[in-house]
């Protein structure tokens, strides 16, 4: 039998990426431990509750135990031998791997710990790389941290970006549609529904987050513009970007509740762009395009056959233009959500910091 390497693997965030995460590594460790010669061991899962850990890898049943826990919905709170949060530098250990699955702004000091402890880190989290660029280049520029799962899921778009610049090409622009979410909002407009109703049915349908403002606002697709941007090279700031929120500013104070009964307000308004995109031969996609100077985030009429306008729900579509790739632009078209391909992608991630982490 092959010889394998054994991983720890501390995971931050057990909600869905994190759930189908564990499952997946306790499926796939025949296959991991044949294939790629690793033997991947949960050392420690935490969530905002608390952590649960052990050195030498947490038992199975504890593991069934904190996925029954979680994935309904739950957190770790009532199970036994819990840590509170504060005990994590103590799990940091040289040759672990550490997986950001949260969406947290407070997760960046356990990331810096833990890198300087000489542990790898996967991040689902965009947070990390979209704040002040000061602040996001040493993870961006990190030999031992991934984060192919922050823009398009699965699809391999920042491992694409890297092979371009290691190889001497020269990214001159990205663009493309990176927010299912917004999608499904385009294609639902496209079919006459007006904005209010599918608003509220991307909602009803847990497309959106609670408040379908945090969706709406544009600022998720800016979060994976400016990382798209710093991965080709740019150094880009927030600031740099233009963005286009699809709801008033009238509407950016109002409860849930009050915003979403004001949504009918503005279905005259998306209505009449959709059919003047519409008499143009156009469609209304929600895009984001960067080059080295800045990018724009919005609603925009694209033609109908051409990539973007082709583009059904919530399908991604990133199309990268390059010095090489010049009257044709490489490009990635796929899911851009979904708890099974991000979890397997984050997999991916681990799979080669471990193997970077054996040649180190
Ligand atoms: N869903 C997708 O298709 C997709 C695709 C690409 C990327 N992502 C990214 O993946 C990440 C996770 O998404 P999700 O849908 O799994 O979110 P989720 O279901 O809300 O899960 C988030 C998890 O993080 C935990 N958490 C929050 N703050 C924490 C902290 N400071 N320390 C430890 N744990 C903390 C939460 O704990 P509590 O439950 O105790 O609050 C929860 O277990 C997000 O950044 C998302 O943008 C998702």
């Amino acid at each position: 039998m092959k010889k394998t390497h054994s991983i720890p693997l501390i995971f931050l965030g057990l909600g869905n990426i994190g759930g189908t995460l564990l499952r997946q590594i306790l499926e796939t460790r025949e296959t991991v431990a044949e294939r790629a010669g690793l033997r991947l061991i949960p050392v420690a899962v935490a969530d905002v509750s608390g952590l649960l850990y052990a050195a030498d890898g947490l038992p199975e049943a504890t593991l069934h135990a904190a996925l029954a826990a979680t994935q309904g919905g739950g957190t770790l709170a009532a199970l036994p031998d819990l840590h509170p949060l504060a005990y994590l530098p103590t799990v940091l250990q040289p040759g672990a791997i550490l997986a950001d699955l949260t969406a947290s702004p407070k997760t960046t000091p356990t990331l810096r710990a833990a890198l300087d402890a000489g542990c790898s880190v996967a991040l689902a989290n965009k947070i990390p790389l979209a704040g002040p660029w000061a602040e996001a280049r040493p993870f961006l520029s990190h030999p031992r941290l991934r984060y192919e799962v922050t823009v398009g899921a699965g699809l391999p778009v920042i491992e694409t970006l890297h092979y371009l610049r290691d190889t001497g090409d020269r990214v001159t622009a990205i663009e493309g549609c990176v927010s299912g979410t917004l999608g499904y909002l385009c294609a639902e407009l496209e079919r006459g529904v007006l904005y209010s109703q599918a608003v509220a049915q991307a909602r009803a349908r847990g497309y959106t987050e609670p408040d379908p403002r945090d969706d709406l606002s544009g600022k998720d697709v800016a979060r994976k513009a400016l990382i798209l941007a710093r991965t080709a090279g740019w150094p880009l700031e927030e600031g740099d970007l233009t963005v286009e929120p699809l709801y008033t500013a009238a509407l950016a104070g109002l409860a849930v509740a009050d915003f979403m009964a004001a949504t009918t307000a503005l279905d005259a308004d998306y209505a009449a762009r959709v059919a003047a995109a519409q008499a143009a031969g156009r469609v209304l996609r929600y895009v984001a395009r960067v080059t080295p100077e800045g990018g724009t985030v919005g609603l925009t009429a694209v033609e109908r056959d051409g990539a973007l306008g082709a583009l059904r729900g919530p399908a991604n579509y990133i199309a990268v233009h390059t010095t090489r790739y010049d009257a044709l632009p490489l490009a990635l078209a796929g899911p851009g959500a979904g708890r099974e391909v991000t979890a397997a992608g984050v997999l991916g991630d681990i799979i080669k910091l471990a193997h970077t982490g054996q040649t180190a």
